[in-house]
């Protein structure tokens, strides 16, 4: 009899330690999250001038690392800026982690292999620059179906070859694109010239075909 009263206060107990941390454990991850999604980042790209070397996943925030900043309020990332680091390799899943990223700029590295086709559903995500490296492949289909705040592309001077995918069109919040200096070939999708935001569209150095619409100033 008593040890089976004992067994339930024990099993009570455990009910209420996990009620009470419970709440703690699921609020605190999503700052780790930003540390995480970059030291995947990190760990799938060479660095070989050490550039990243503050990046230290033992820090309770990334905030302080070279490239990084953050909503000051939140300690989320809202840009990581890269840019001539010397970085090479690939742009693993990492990046997809940073849920706050309003800008990201990896210009002027050697980065190669593919474009994740989820980058551009990243929903905070403004400004993407990975001009100036060595991309290949195609931008997938979908990639712009979901764009999220999508203000500004550049995917310039990469060796990106395909058609510029249909779903370009369906990103009305675009206003700066530029894949010029890649190889991409066929016609450009329709609905690129019904988004009404767009200001900037470099498509130069390109294999592509078929007549540009008057008006627009290329
Ligand atoms: C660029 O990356 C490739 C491999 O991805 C490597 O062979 C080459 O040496 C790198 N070039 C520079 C300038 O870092
Ligand atoms: C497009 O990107 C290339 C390479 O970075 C740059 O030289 C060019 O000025 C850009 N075009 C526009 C319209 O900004």
């Amino acid at each position: 009899m008593k040890m089976k009263n004992l067994s339930t206060l024990l099993l009570l107990w455990l009910v209420l330690l996990l009620v009470a941390f419970f709440p703690v454990r699921s609020l605190s991850p999503s700052l780790n999250d930003d540390v995480l999604g970059l030291i995947v980042f990190k760990a799938d790209i060479q660095d070989p001038s050490q550039k990243l070397s503050s990046w230290n996943e033992d820090d309770d925030t990334p905030c302080n690392w070279i490239g990084v900043r953050c909503n000051p309020r939140s300690n989320r990332v809202t840009e990581l800026n890269l840019d001539g680091f010397s970085l090479s390799g690939r742009i693993g899943r990492g990046l997809l982690q940073l849920k706050f990223l309003r800008k990201l700029s990896l210009a002027r590295n050697n980065l190669s292999g593919s474009i994740s086709p989820n980058l551009a559903k990243l929903e905070s995500l403004r400004i993407i620059d990975l001009s100036e490296n060595s991309l290949s492949g195609f931008i997938p289909d979908d990639f712009f179906k979901q764009c999220g705040s999508l203000r500004s592309i550049s995917l310039a001077s990469n060796r990106l070859s395909g058609k510029i995918p249909g779903s370009l069109g369906s990103c009305a919040t675009l206003a700066a694109i530029n894949l010029s200096w890649n190889q991409f070939s066929g016609t450009l999708p329709g609905g690129i010239w019904g988004l009404s935001g767009l200001r900037s569209l470099d498509l130069s150095g390109n294999l592509l075909e078929g007549r540009f619409q008057k008006g627009l100033k290329l």
